[in-house]
């Protein structure tokens, strides 16, 4: 699937952030080599701390589901800008995925694509 396509799917996931704090929605799309794909969105709590970003529900529903072969995701905000994943996410991404293409769009739909070493060099790991 192309980008842009996997960005059409994050934009659709976007519809149903729940994010009355913030403001902001957030949606993901993450396509695995099976070629399922695998959605997220930001959901915020009263207890702000408890809020989970888009990006992790989406990898964490490709994880639960057993398909952890991690090929791409893309993200995509209200915002008119790119968003990029914040430093948990990446950790979270760097733990199953190491090589995962990250693509962001911004309101025009345009496209950037990154690896995941691009925007989380020397990753934490216990190895
Ligand atoms: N958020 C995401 O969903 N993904 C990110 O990469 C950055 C932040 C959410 C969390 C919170 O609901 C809102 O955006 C503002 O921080």
């Amino acid at each position: 699937m192309e980008p842009s396509q996997l960005a059409v799917i994050a934009r659709q996931a976007q519809e149903n952030a729940y994010s009355p704090y913030s403001g902001l929605k957030v949606g993901a799309a993450l396509i695995t080599n099976r070629g399922n794909i695998y959605t997220g969105a930001n959901v915020e709590n009263a207890s702000y701390g408890l809020s989970i970003c888009a990006e992790r529900l989406a990898v964490f529903q490709a994880i639960l589901n057993g398909d952890r072969g991690l090929d791409t995701l893309a993200v995509v905000s209200s915002s008119p800008g790119y968003i990029y994943p914040c430093g948990a996410c990446l950790q979270v991404l760097a733990e199953f995925a190491p090589d995962i293409k990250v693509v962001v769009a911004n309101e025009n739909q345009e496209i950037r694509e990154y690896y995941l070493n691009e925007l989380l060099p020397q990753a934490f790991t216990l190895r």
